[in-house]
């Protein structure tokens, strides 16, 4: 009897390759690559942003971002309707406020922008998730995430959490489904769930942006919200440069008593995501961020990628690195080309 591992390795040319790594094996056919498939993406992966600006009558287009738009509020159930009959099951308010203030107040009026989107969107459909992205930074007239510290030249952190409290108490009276916290302030999660659980509001969970970069993906966003903010936020926001910080800031938030945690951007941090995951049960979400998408949709005119094919294989990667939720401006454009 032959022993068929050895003359088979000694006849390949340039070495031996020992059967049991050949890989190549369970990729012959598209049936079999189907078969093998670990990461799969499917429509309940999604969350849709929607940007929603006071006063205007027709849709604004944003220009470094293709195909996004500012929508009237009278087109927000409109909207929300649409990304239902796709398939989508949860969305993400964003306003864009023309009653600004020192402080954002008007994030918590029951008359304000951020009250009235989401018994909009509610109203709407009932059965889609809505989150309110919760910060000041779009309802501020100096465009600060909080208040700002006159003698410091600063976000002032505590001040800032008994705004968000009031906040979020306005946005869970509203109907609002989950609160998703954005401004980066210490104790955050805390002070949320402690104002949601005194006033009988203990069953709305928390989505915390728990590590959020100061991030130049971030670019096109402000284009998107008008924000004439010229500034940084790299005081409150994470420095690209530290990684086991970008783990201690999502754990911190598991322990106030975070239900989802959250890495933005996206694509250049996969490494901080992975980790999470690794640390922590919670499910994990990731926000493909406008940067990312603006830079998707320039290569495809510039005819150097293929949109749909990129798409698809950055959101794989964002599961395959741990994610189970995914917040990205081609949610309805997913929801499409993942039709069965
Ligand atoms: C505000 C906020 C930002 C984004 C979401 N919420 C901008 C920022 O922090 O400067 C960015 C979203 C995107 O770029 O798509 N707290």
């Amino acid at each position: 009897m032959t022993d068929t591992t050895i003359h088979l390795g000694s006849t390949v040319q340039g070495g031996t390759i020992a059967p049991e790594f050949r890989f190549r094996r369970l990729r012959r056919s598209n049936t079999l690559r189907q078969l093998m498939r670990d990461t799969t993406l499917s429509v309940d992966d999604f969350i849709l942003p929607i940007f929603v600006e006071e006063g205007i009558k027709e849709p604004v287009a944003i220009t470094s971002m293709p195909n996004v738009f500012r929508y009237p509020e009278s087109q927000l159930g409109g909207v929300v309707q649409r990304a239902w009959n796709l398939g989508i099951k949860a969305v993400v308010l964003f306003g864009v406020s023309h009653h600004k203030d020192d402080c954002g107040s008007d994030t918590w009026s029951d008359d304000g922008l951020m009250a009235r989107m989401i018994r909009i969107a509610k109203a709407a459909q009932p059965q889609m998730l809505v989150i309110s992205d919760n910060c000041f930074c779009e309802y501020t007239d100096h465009g600060h995430c909080g208040v700002v510290d006159m003698h410091e030249g600063d976000v002032d952190n505590d001040a800032t959490l008994i705004n968000l409290q009031q906040q979020v108490l306005t946005a869970a009276a509203a109907g609002v489904d989950m609160i998703a916290p954005s401004g980066m302030m210490d104790g955050m999660i805390l002070a949320i769930r402690q104002a949601l659980d005194e006033n009988g509001f203990a069953h709305i969970p928390v989505m915390s942006y728990s590590t959020k970069f100061a991030s130049a993906f971030y670019g096109p966003f402000r284009d998107a919200v008008d924000s004439s903010f010229k500034g940084s936020r790299n005081t409150y926001q994470m420095d690209p440069c530290n990684g086991r910080e970008a783990l201690a800031e999502s754990m911190q938030d598991e322990m106030e008593g975070a239900d989802i945690l959250m890495v933005k951007p996206g694509l250049a941090y996969l490494d901080i995501i992975a980790e999470i995951r690794a640390n922590s049960s919670r499910p994990l979400a990731v926000y493909h961020v406008s940067g990312e998408y603006a830079m998707i949709k320039a290569g495809a005119a510039a005819g150097v990628i293929d949109e749909k094919a990129v798409v698809l294989e950055t959101m794989t990667a964002f599961k395959r690195a741990g994610c189970n939720l995914i917040i990205t401006y081609y949610a309805e454009q997913l929801a499409q080309w993942l039709k069965p």
